[in-house]
């Protein structure tokens, strides 16, 4: 399974999407990275942002986090899967029917299908949050670690998590159940507003199968230098 650096393109608009990309042309013409588009970028611009990246090359991570009644979240898999992007996601608290009606959304005639990952718990849940107003007497590691293999027992591809978390999830889930980790930091960089980060080099070690990189890239002076850095520390 190929290991991959995922730029988060967290940027208002098409205009500063492609202007970042373009950086990774001319010289850099054989660097054509996987990106995230979030919500931000996905509802400002519609699904053309997404077929404008697509055709100049890019894999594609969806993050729109779908959760709503299962004939719902089936039939907007559909459409994304026409969009042709590479790997999307879902709430897992939707429960397994929803998980596994996002699949046959998914799935083209042809068989084929973007990869499916789950969002647990947020990262922006603490356990107050997760006793005092979900209601979830279970400790948050037991809370990621069922909803995890409720994905997987419902045919899906992987998680996203912290990357301190991808080591117990493979131990539990298997090796080829995919780890998608955000909290990614250089070891010479400043954390801004994430808690718990990891360096691409220490990701790897644990195990993360993708990490997803925004400002660490998107704000360097030398955006596609820190990508390669990404790169060597974590996939080479
Ligand atoms: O800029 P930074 O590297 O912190 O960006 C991380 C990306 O991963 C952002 O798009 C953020 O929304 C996303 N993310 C995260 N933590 C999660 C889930 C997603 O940072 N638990």
């Amino acid at each position: 399974m190929g290991k991959d650096v995922i730029i988060a393109c967290d940027f208002p608009s098409k205009e500063k999407t492609l202007e970042f990309l373009s950086k990774f042309e001319g010289a850099h013409a054989s660097v054509k990275p996987f990106v995230k588009i979030g919500m931000e970028l996905f509802y400002a611009e519609g699904p053309d942002i997404v077929r404008e990246i697509k055709a100049r090359g890019h894999k594609i991570f969806l993050d729109l986090k779908l959760h709503d009644i299962p004939n719902t979240v089936k039939s907007a898999m559909k459409v994304l899967s026409s969009l042709d992007v590479d790997m999307v996601n879902v709430h897992a608290a939707g429960t397994s029917a929803m998980m596994k009606a996002a699949l046959e959304g998914l799935t083209r005639p042809d068989g084929t299908r973007p990869k499916l990952i789950a969002v647990t718990q947020l990262t922006s849940t603490d356990d107050k949050a997760l006793h005092e107003e979900l209601l979830i007497d279970r400790l948050m590691t037991e809370t990621v670690l069922s909803y995890a293999e409720n994905a997987r027992d419902s045919g899906l591809d992987g998680v996203v998590c912290s990357p301190h978390e991808a080591g117990f999830i493979h131990k539990a889930l298997g090796a080829n159940f995919l780890t998608v980790t955000p909290g990614v930091r250089f070891a010479d960089g400043n954390n801004d507003d994430q808690k718990r980060v990891m360096t691409p080099a220490h990701a790897k070690e644990v195990g993360s199968d993708y990490i997803v990189v925004g400002r660490p890239i998107t704000q360097a002076s030398e955006p596609v230098e820190a990508y390669r850095r990404c790169v060597r520390e974590f996939v080479d």
